[in-house]
């Protein structure tokens, strides 16, 4: 990106925090008047490390487009040079975003298809939340299938607002069309499936759960979270038959690989 680092960001007030568990929060800050984004994208987040040296990480959007505030998601990382400092940030503290989105994990990239399969582990759940608060997405796909891997039960981030958010008035009329579905790899929680999504992908466990067939004619899979994980699935659905959308060439795949 050109310009000056100054010209580059803008600083904002943090609104209000919420711890998940004492490893993952979810933030708020006050919206710059003019940052616009597309469900999916990512901002640049901007702190003072411990020595005074600024740091920067990437965080994809939570929030929908309209909301006042932008919503993020972290793990705070023991002696993490940015999530130690966000770790101590209370309302009110001012944070560094530059002032334009970016990235191409968005649902644009596909041109066809009749279910959308959103695959995440961790806090690659946050660009989908703002992806299904968008409602030409509820309008366009016949049905929705989000996907959600955690080690244990409590990192289910978003649980109760996900059950919620398919009420909402914009596209209540399309609630029926989302399947939400935890997948605990350290636990046995009764209501999760219990093995990693390129797994539960290969012996068809994900869509015997659901009820819901996967086939490269009509599913479009979004794929973000962990690189290993991004890497493992991404091959795993190539196996199937599977290949990345691209501009040149439309496919069934977007894979988020800028973590
Ligand atoms: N915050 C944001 O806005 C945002 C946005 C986009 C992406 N991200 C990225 O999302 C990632 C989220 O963290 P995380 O997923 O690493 O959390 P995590 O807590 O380390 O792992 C979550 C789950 O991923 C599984 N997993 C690990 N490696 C895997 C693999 N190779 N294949 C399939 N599943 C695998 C784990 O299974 P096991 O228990 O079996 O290990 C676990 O169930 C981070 O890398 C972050 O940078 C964040």
């Amino acid at each position: 990106m050109s310009g000056s680092p100054e010209t580059r960001y803008t600083e904002t007030p943090v609104l209000s925090l919420h711890h998940w568990t004492p490893k993952l929060l979810s933030f708020r800050v006050e919206r710059p008047r003019a940052f616009r984004f597309t469900p999916g994208q990512f901002a640049r987040l901007g702190l003072d490390s411990a020595d005074g040296a600024p740091v920067w990480r990437a965080y994809s959007m939570v929030s929908a487009v309209w909301d006042e505030h932008l919503e993020f998601l972290s793990i705070l990382v023991p002696g993490g040079k940015f999530t130690s400092q966000l770790a101590q940030i209370q309302p009110d503290a001012r944070i560094r975003i530059e002032k334009t989105a970016t990235g191409f994990f968005t649902t644009d990239r596909f041109v066809d298809g009749t279910d959308l399969w959103l695959l995440a582990t961790g806090t690659g759940l946050a660009p989908y939340l703002s992806i299904l608060q968008d409602p030409a997405v509820w309008q366009r796909f016949e049905r929705i299938v989000l996907v959600h891997c955690v080690q244990v039960w409590d990192e289910l981030a978003y649980r109760s607002e996900i059950a919620t958010l398919a009420q909402h008035p914009l596209w209540a009329e399309h609630a029926h069309k989302l399947r939400y579905q935890p997948v605990t790899t350290r636990d046995d929680h009764a209501d999760a499936l219990h093995a990693r999504i390129p797994e539960l992908l290969r012996t068809c466990a994900l869509e015997r759960a659901l009820g819901v067939p996967l086939s490269p004619e009509t599913s479009r899979l979004m794929i973000c979270g962990n690189p290993t994980m991004v890497q493992d699935t991404h091959r795993q659905l190539m196996q199937m038959g599977y290949r990345l959308s691209r501009l040149s060439a439309p496919g069934q795949l977007v894979v988020e690989n800028a973590w």
